[in-house]
Parts: C-alpha cells; structure tokens; sequence
C-alpha cells in the first residue's frame, strides 16, 4: 500500500515519524476517517471543515489546504485503487527536539501530516447491518472536549474490548446517568416516528454521517428529536442505531441485554441505511 507523509507518496514500509512527535509522546493530534464508496470519497467537505475546526480549537497550524488535501486524498484512492474503503488522515503538532508539555513555536516545528487508505470491500453491503449489533453501557470517562477528534483513543479502545468480553459488539458511554455516544459512532433510538439523539455539544463528536442523516430523516418525513436520554429509555424503543463514516447507519438490536425489536434490524433503521447509500454515491 502507498501512504502519504508529509508531502510524500511512499510504500507503507518506508513511511517514517519521529519518536518526539507529540502525537506519540502526548496524543497532541487530529485524525478524520473518510468513507470511499465506488471509489469516491462520502462527504469530504464535512470532513474537511470539521478537521479545520479541530486544529482552530487546540491552536494547531494546519500542515496544508484542505484543497490540497483533497487532491491527497483523491491520489491516494487512485493509487491504491480502492473502490470500497476509507481514508485515514491524522495531523499532529509535529516533532519538536525533545519532549516537553509547552507546545513547541510553530515557526520552527512544522505539522505532521499522514495519511493511508483501507481497502473494505463489502462496506456498503456489509452483512453486520442485516443482524444488527449488540451494545453494552459503561461509564464516560473521557475529557470534556470530545467535540474535538484527537487521537486520545484509549478509553473508546478500552470501551470495544470492554462489549467484546461481555459478548457484545460495542459500547454506548453514558454520563450523569444520559447516554453521550458509542465509543467511535453517535447513539440514537426510535419510537414511533420520531428519532432521538443527543444534542451537540463539547460531550460528544460532532459526526458528519450524523449530520446528513439527520437531514435525510427530516426530508422523509420523519420526526427528530435532539435531547438527552437514558439507556433505560433506549431499551423501550422500537430500534435504534448509531452512525460514523466507517458503519453508516447500524442497526442496533440489543443494549445492555435486553433486545429490541424482537431482536433483529427494524424497518425504520434500515431504510435510513438504504437512503443514506442512495444519496451517497
Ligand atoms: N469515528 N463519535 C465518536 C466518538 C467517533 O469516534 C466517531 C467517528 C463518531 C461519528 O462521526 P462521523 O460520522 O463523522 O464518522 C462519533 C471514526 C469513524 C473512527 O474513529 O474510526
């Protein structure tokens, strides 16, 4: 596979970073995950102003135009040839001479830029999404930033390891008794007409497969809510679903053992996924 480090096309075996790079050291680093889909990037643009706003609120100097990453991300595709898949771009505050907390002047200590794709064929007619997936609760322990996409991916890591030992398929992180998000997706349940998620702000990831599906819901006429819930609410649903450029729309079929929906993917959640490929591609 070719990568891209900081203006360079390379075989992934020659790619290199320092140890002093403050992602490594720090986790001082933004990453966005872009979906390919018949070999074209899903909703770039979103991904794009919502990596802009992650470097604006943690004062990182972006390593390049978001034009320019386009067109990396465009090269990086045709080379690697993916017609399913994603785009991985992570872009850290770089590799000062030695570790230290003060961020280093960013005159004399450029930004890290890289990126790689994921060859997924089967994104979009993934088999998971026909069963539904299985979530557990557990406690939010993350910072109070989680609007911002750093790389501080431990807990959510915690988190799948946590559903995976419980024999579930992933976690939905709750605090002060309300549900915030999965660990790598947005959270939602539906009753009746109506779909409920959380409201935006910093507590959760600002998702842009959240953002369009949201809209695609309203324009078929469907209700949403955006307000606090709790797992106890979400369990008396008719189904529910999380979202993220990697899953689209999931079906969710149980949380915290108790099933939804008799168990299997109900006919709302699957015809969010259904328009949500349509428009798309
Ligand atoms: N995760 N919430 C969290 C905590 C996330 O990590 C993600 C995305 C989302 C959904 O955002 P979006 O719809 O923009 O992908 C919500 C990516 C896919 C990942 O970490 O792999």
């Amino acid at each position: 596979r070719t990568v891209y480090v900081n203006g360079d096309y390379l075989p992934e075996t020659e790619a290199k970073v320092s140890i002093f790079d403050r992602a490594f050291l720090m986790a001082d680093g933004v990453y966005e995950v872009t979906s390919v889909l018949g070999g074209k990037l899903i909703d770039f643009e979103g991904h794009a102003k919502r990596l802009q706003r992650s470097l604006d609120e943690l004062d990182m100097p972006s390593p390049c135009t978001m034009d320019e990453l386009l067109e990396i991300h465009r090269e990086l595709v045709k080379i690697n040839e993916i017609d399913e898949g994603m785009v991985y771009l992570q872009v850290t505050r770089g590799a000062p001479d030695d570790r230290d907390f003060v961020f280093p002047d960013p005159e004399l200590v450029k930004p890290t830029l890289v990126l790689f794709t994921q060859n997924k064929p089967g994104l979009a007619d993934n088999p998971v999404a026909k069963k539904g997936i299985k979530v557990i609760s557990i406690e939010d322990v993350r910072w109070g930033r989680r609007d911002i996409k750093t790389v501080q991916l431990l807990y959510p890591s915690m988190g799948k390891m946590m559903a995976k030992k419980a024999g579930a398929d992933d976690a939905w992180m709750v605090e002060d008794g309300f549900v915030t998000e999965g660990t790598s997706n947005n959270a939602y349940f539906i009753k009746g007409n109506k779909i409920v998620t959380r409201a935006l702000s910093n507590d959760i990831l600002h998702g842009i497969t959240r953002a369009a599906v949201l809209r695609f819901a309203k324009e078929s006429q469907m209700e949403v809510e955006e307000r606090n819930f709790t797992i106890e609410e979400a369990q008396q649903a008719d189904e529910a679903f999380i979202t993220s450029a990697s899953t689209f729309v999931m079906p969710v079929v149980e949380i915290d053992g108790v099933s939804l929906g008799g168990g299997v993917p109900g006919p709302r959640a699957a015809r969010l996924r259904e328009i949500y490929l349509e428009e798309s591609r």
